[in-house]
């Protein structure tokens, strides 16, 4: 389990080397891959990491690592869902309280979701992560998460 400070100190380093890497291309699916792959392989408490997208008034499932994923989710169900109507970042400490959360793999116990928002402030896709671990999201993750969504969409 990482401090407090270790966290802050391990988002900094991501979002500095995301930021570098993100100056190769301006494609969208070629930038949110880049940033699965590195949160998902330097956050060792991130079980599920990738991005849904609003396709023709369907979240579809985006460029992820980690476990198979459902491809299309029930419409306006589950926390990606609340994340792109509520237009904000949704911390849920247990799924199982979420109601009409969405288990695409039943060892998720977790869950945060942050929007991708456009230039007129609509949502369009979310950046979604899942743990294995209870309440493994807190107010850190949320900040960093945005501020890394932001990079992708900047
Ligand atoms: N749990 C999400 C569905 C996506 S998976 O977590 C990868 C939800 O309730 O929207």
């Amino acid at each position: 389990m990482l401090t407090k400070e270790q966290l802050e100190k391990r988002y900094k380093r991501i979002y500095q080397q995301l930021r570098e890497l993100l100056h190769e291309t301006d494609n969208t699916i070629s930038r949110m891959a880049t940033a699965a792959s590195l949160l998902h392989h330097k956050m060792p408490y991130f079980f599920w990491t990738g991005f849904y997208i609003l396709n023709k008034g369907e979240l579809i499932v985006g460029p992820y690592q980690g476990p198979l994923a459902c491809q299309v989710l029930e419409k306006k169900k589950g926390v990606c869902w609340a994340g792109i109507i509520r237009q904000e970042t949704q911390i849920v400490p247990n799924v199982q309280k979420f109601p009409g959360h969405i288990a695409c793999d039943s060892r998720s116990n977790s869950e945060i979701v942050v929007p991708l928002l456009d230039k007129n402030k609509q949502a369009w896709a979310v950046l979604d992560v899942d743990s294995r671990n209870l309440n493994a999201f807190s107010d850190i993750d949320k900040e960093w998460l945005e501020k890394i969504v932001n990079l992708l969409v900047g």
